[in-house]
C-alpha cells in the first residue's frame, strides 16, 4: 500500500515537473478583411537583413471601440503580417511591391497574465492555430519599453489614431 502511494506520488511529481505546453489560440478568420492600423516599409528592429513590408491590422470590434474610447478593449487582436519586397516588377521602373508572406504574428489583449495583459502569438501563414511566445522573449521587453500605448506601437499607426481624432 505504502509502495503504491509512493509510486502515485512519484508519478504526480513527475507530471507536475513537466513544463506546461505552450498556450495556443485559433487564428481568427478573415484577418485580411480587418481595418489596417498602420503599415511600415523596411523597418528594422531585429537586425532584419532584407527590407520588408509590415502591415498591422486590428479586429473590427476593437477598431470600433478604439475610435470611440481611445483605448484597446480586452480581447483586442492586432495582427502583424511581414512580406518580402519585390524590386522593379513591370511596369514599375523603380520601387518595391509586396511579395510573399514571411511571417505572421498576433498581439492579443487576452489577459492570460493578469488584468490588462497582452500575449504574443506566432503562426505559419495559413495555419489554423497560433502558439504563444514565452514571456522571457524580447518581444515583451521591447514592446513594454518602446511602444506608445498599452504595449502597442500606436506611434506608427496613424490610420488608427487619426480615425480616433475624426
Ligand atoms: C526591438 C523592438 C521590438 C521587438 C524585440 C519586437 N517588436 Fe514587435 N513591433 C515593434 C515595432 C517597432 C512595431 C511596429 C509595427 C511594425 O513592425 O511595422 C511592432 C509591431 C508588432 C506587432 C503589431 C501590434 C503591436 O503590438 O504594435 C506584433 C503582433 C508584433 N510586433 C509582434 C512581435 C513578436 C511576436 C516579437 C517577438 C518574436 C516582437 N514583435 C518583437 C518592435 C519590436
Amino acid at each position: 500500500m505504502k509502495a503504491t502511494a509512493a509510486v502515485v506520488l512519484f508519478l504526480l511529481a513527475a507530471a507536475l515537473a513537466q513544463a506546461p505546453a505552450p498556450a495556443t489560440m485559433a487564428v481568427p478568420a478573415g484577418i485580411a478583411a480587418w481595418p489596417v492600423a498602420g503599415a511600415s516599409f523596411a523597418l528594422s528592429y531585429e537586425g532584419t537583413a532584407k527590407p520588408s513590408f509590415n502591415t498591422v491590422r486590428i479586429d473590427p470590434r476593437s477598431f470600433a471601440a478604439y475610435v470611440k474610447t481611445g483605448a484597446f478593449p480586452a480581447g483586442t487582436v492586432l495582427a502583424l503580417e511581414v512580406r518580402a519586397a519585390r524590386t522593379e516588377v513591370a511596369p514599375a521602373k523603380g520601387g518595391e511591391t509586396e511579395g510573399a508572406v514571411l511571417s505572421t504574428s498576433l498581439h492579443v489583449k487576452d489577459e492570460r497574465a493578469g488584468p490588462g495583459t497582452w500575449t504574443f502569438y506566432t503562426y505559419q501563414p495559413g495555419a489554423a492555430r497560433a502558439t504563444a511566445v514565452p514571456r522571457t522573449r524580447s518581444c515583451y521587453t521591447c514592446h513594454a519599453q518602446e511602444a506608445q500605448q498599452d504595449t502597442a506601437f500606436t506611434q506608427f499607426y496613424p490610420s488608427l489614431t487619426e480615425a480616433r481624432a475624426r
